[in-house]
């Protein structure tokens, strides 16, 4: 066995609070001394977070924070879901902070969990509005823990000539129990996990799967003597638990690979989650606008559909709400009048279908057009291929409006694709001044959505799969 029956864990009191730029190895010292201390060979420091964020000046002021739109739509979800439960609200500025330090938000609760930009999943992005000083000052996990730490560790070697593990420690909640606990975010000299696979057990029978989490067991045993909040012991010293000092030992080697995670959503499920929930949109949309570079960045992703020669036949025009999209709108109308008079239709129908025509294309937010640019066709002298390259070309900017509905459905707007151009050609190309080569194909309507749509049924997999009978 490796691990000793007899561990001592020292809590190093009259540190003092810490500013920017203090030297921590040389506070560490002094309260080691004062206790009347000194390192020996295999010693662990466990610091707190919040004393290396402040030394390293990983602090921000909130009133300094200015909320992007996200972090005031994430306001407006998760405020509501903390008032139910009578817990304090975060204010967009925080959840902006929380967003500027957060690869990924998992959860958006009263609280929000994220992966932080070092991998580790935790609320709020282990910002921290206690143990700092100021009301509207927070503490921001610091940047590269294992760095500190290696830094602290080899400061020690110098001073002591003793070979230290340290850890830097915070306090995470944990998924299925209630409590937070301390857990390590960055280390040196000592590994996160303790590998016993190959070892044998009380019985004899080989270890399968054991791996401690050694890292966090000692972050947890310093943070009963560190206390959570006010006790002031913002780092310990543990002696007696025996390690293999290692100077290579990383904090993401404790962090589990996404693929093997079994709480995660893993990617695969949550693309095919996204293709299947995409809807047409012909609802209302919320009064908001739709920032123009949102549409661009979809614009951006529905560049790299497939498409014939990689010619990218096709060109997208995005109709702002004004003037000339309801002059756009009217003369369209007018055609539609004419082509269902002509077809017959009741008065009653014509104007129903022309009113909601109007509706749908005025009150978008957001309106683009596709066209397809017959320039970027290969010519031929027959009219069979010119004909196909003309339906390779509809496929090729069918594909991109496609890979633009998908973008659309990531940024959580909604879009619905209508083939209205289709019968309004010229009216189209006169009223946007388009260049003569290009062919209206498609609307359309962006916005934020106001209702869920109820997917339409799908026909059955064996209806759509052809198997020839040869
Ligand atoms: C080429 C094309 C043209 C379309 N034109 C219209 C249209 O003019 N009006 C409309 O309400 N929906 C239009 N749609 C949307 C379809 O009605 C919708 O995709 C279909 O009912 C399946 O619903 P879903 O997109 O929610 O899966 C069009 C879709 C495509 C691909």
């Amino acid at each position: 066995m490796n691990l000793t029956n007899r561990i001592n864990i020292f809590g190093l009191e009259d540190i003092p609070l810490v500013k920017k730029g203090d030297n921590i190895p040389k506070l560490l010292l002094e309260s080691l001394n004062k206790r009347g201390l000194s390192i020996l060979d295999g010693d662990i420091i466990v610091i707190a977070q919040s004393l290396i964020s402040k030394s390293n000046g990983r602090t921000r002021n909130l009133n300094e924070i200015t909320p992007s739109e996200k972090a005031l739509e994430l306001y407006k979800k998760i405020s509501s879901k903390s008032k139910i439960q009578g817990l304090p609200i975060k204010d967009p500025n925080l959840i902006q902070a929380i967003l500027d330090e957060s690869k990924e938000i998992i959860k958006e609760e009263h609280v929000l969990i994220t992966e932080t930009k070092h991998g580790f999943v935790c609320a709020d992005a282990g910002i921290d509005k206690s143990n700092v000083e100021g009301k509207e000052t927070i503490s921001l996990l610091p940047e590269n823990p294992d760095q500190d730490a290696e830094n602290i560790r080899k400061e020690i070697k110098r001073q002591t000539f003793k070979d230290v593990g340290v850890i830097i420690s915070d306090s995470f909640g944990r998924p299925f129990r209630i409590g937070s606990v301390g857990i390590a975010i960055g280390v040196s000299g000592i590994n996160p996990v303790l590998d016993k696979r190959g070892e044998k057990d009380l019985f004899g029978y080989e270890l399968q799967t054991t791996m401690i989490g050694q890292v966090d067991s000692l972050a947890s045993a310093a943070q009963i003597v560190m206390g959570e909040a006010d006790e002031g012991i913002p780092a310990v010293l543990i002696r007696g638990y025996k390690f293999e000092f290692n100077v290579d030992a990383k904090i993401d080697s404790i962090i589990r690979n996404k693929e093997i995670d079994l709480f995660r959503e893993p990617i695969s499920e949550k693309l095919i989650k996204l293709l299947k929930n995409r809807r047409s949109y012909k609802l209302s949309f919320e009064n908001k606008r739709v920032n123009r570079n949102i549409i661009e960045e979809c614009i951006e992703v529905a560049r790299w559909a497939p498409n014939a020669h990689n010619r990218q036949q096709w060109r997208y025009i995005i109709i702002e709400n004004n003037d000339l999209r309801i002059k756009l709108i009217n003369k369209m109308n007018r055609k539609l009048k004419n082509d269902l008079e002509k077809d017959g239709k009741s008065q009653e129908f014509i104007e129903a279908k022309i009113k909601k025509t109007k509706n749908n294309f005025v009150n978008a937010p957001v309106m683009i057009l596709l066209c397809l640019d017959k320039l970027e066709l290969e010519k031929y002298p027959d009219e069979e291929r010119l004909q196909n390259e003309f339906i390779l070309g509809i496929q090729s900017i069918s594909a991109s409006a496609t890979y633009l509905l998908l973008a659309f459905e990531i940024k959580k707007l909604a879009a619905c694709w209508y083939c209205a151009p289709l019968f309004a050609k010229n009216i189209i190309n006169q009223t946007l001044n388009l260049p003569d080569s290009y062919v209206p194909m498609a609307f359309f309507t962006v916005g934020y959505p106001l209702s869920n749509v109820q997917a339409p049924p799908r026909k059955e997999l064996q209806k759509i799969i052809f198997e020839p009978k040869i």
